[in-house]
């Protein structure tokens, strides 16, 4: 099946060295070929170049003629708790009235609420609430997802949502990474008994996972009123015996000596970070670990915005990602992320748009295949209306720009 897309006005990330990853100065490249034609063939990209190059023999079964729009490759959205129950809007209002996320979690509401709402729900049920997200996003540009568990909090809770990704990963037409956060937050039944909730995730959640082969990755919410740097290590340590790397959850509320632990374990990425300073950027440079920025939650929450401007100054290549979840960030709309990026974060557009693409493919271990357009990777991609520039994507922040939107070659 070969797709043929002319009249682009501009062929956006185009990355002729196959980069796995882009860190400080590179970010702001984001190569471009200005009128050009795109052609893919079964689900791969197979050649691009300027329309007046175009060969005229050259055939294909299906025609889309761009219109003058742009093409970017699709977002590679490399955090999300995307499988829930309901919603928890209760919340929002909690925190209008002044209650923080924190508070609220210490009364037993946030992740514990999500996880009865869980317990209470089929697989079936969960499933079809995950794909109703699933096809929100894929509608938004998004076009590879990792999606975590973490709202089970017991073993046949925790393998109940990992089934649903596995259902999701072999149904949507979008690419799906796994990943195991057992250590989201205390089940209710624990709480005063944390090390023996840390006991019950290393010795019985991480084998049952393991031997499903239900997850590429292992997290845990290191952070204050979550789980301790020892515990996180623990967690890593029994993860890494499965050969499930870490992606973990960092110094959101405080600097908890996330990161070091991450890096320590060789993490794939360290995300969240609000509270990163000087001493993060330091253990990050010269890793092969992936700062991982949810402006998102920094919003929803009114918390302080990471420090993504500091991170590539120093070098550091940073991903961005949603964090799509039912109580700090209940979006999935990367175009918005990537506004965040720009808008509270001074992150200039086009390192907004390699973060949310090339590097967040790479925060998923998938960038050989993903976040870019490149001859051989996916052909997962979005044609926008006619925009006047790059920059006009995330400057028109809510305006619904992403016209049309194709995977593994074929329009979704
Ligand atoms: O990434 N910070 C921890 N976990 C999620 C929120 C989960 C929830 O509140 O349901 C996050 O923000
Ligand atoms: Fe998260």
């Amino acid at each position: 099946m070969k797709l043929l897309i002319t009249n682009i006005s501009k062929l956006v990330g185009v990355d002729r060295e196959r980069r796995e990853r882009v860190c400080g100065a590179e970010m702001n490249r984001l190569d471009t070929i200005a009128d050009a034609w795109l052609l893919a063939e079964d689900g791969r990209i197979a050649a691009f170049g300027r329309m007046e190059e175009l060969p005229a023999e050259l055939r294909a079964d299906t025609e889309v003629d761009a219109k003058g729009g742009m093409v970017f490759p699709s977002f590679c959205d490399s955090h999300t708790h995307i499988v829930y129950a309901g919603s928890r809007e209760q919340e929002f209002v909690d925190k209008i009235n002044g209650l923080s996320y924190e508070e609220i979690a210490r009364r037993g509401g946030g992740i514990l609420n999500s996880a009865d709402r869980l317990h209470d729900t089929t697989e079936d049920e969960l499933y079809r609430q995950a794909m109703e997200r699933v096809r929100e996003v894929i509608r938004m540009g998004t076009g590879a997802i990792e999606i975590k568990s973490g709202y089970g909090l017991s073993t046949a809770d925790e393998l109940k949502m990992l089934r649903v990704v596995r259902r999701i990963r072999e149904t949507a037409p979008v690419e799906v990474r796994a990943t195991f956060l057992g250590a989201h937050a205390v089940a209710r039944q624990y709480i005063g008994r944390q090390s023996e909730y840390v006991d019950l995730v290393c010795r019985e959640m991480i084998p049952a996972v393991a031997a499903e082969a239900l997850a590429d990755f292992v997290d845990v919410f290191c952070d204050k009123g979550f789980f301790t740097v020892d515990e996180t290590a623990r967690i890593l340590e029994a993860g890494a015996k499965y050969g499930l790397r870490p992606k973990i959850h960092a110094d959101e509320l405080a600097a908890s000596g996330g990161t070091r632990v991450g890096v320590e374990h060789n993490a794939l990425s360290v995300d969240h970070l609000e509270r990163a300073g000087e001493a993060e950027i330091e253990i990050l440079r010269n890793s092969d670990t992936m700062p991982t920025l949810l402006p998102g939650a920094a919003f929803f929450l009114g918390m302080p915005f990471p420090p993504a401007r500091a991170m590539i100054d120093a070098g550091l290549g940073v991903a961005l990602a949603s964090d799509y979840n039912p109580g700090s960030t209940p979006s999935g709309n990367m175009k918005f992320v990537v506004s965040l990026g720009c808008i509270r974060m001074k992150m200039a557009p086009a390192e907004a748009v390699n973060a949310a693409t090339l590097n967040g493919a790479y925060a998923m271990g998938i960038s050989d295949m993903l976040g870019s357009i490149a001859v051989g990777k996916v052909a997962n991609f979005f044609i926008t209306k006619p925009i006047p520039s790059v920059e006009f994507l995330p400057y028109a922040y809510t305006s619904p720009i992403i016209d049309r939107v194709f995977l593994r070659g074929k329009e979704y």
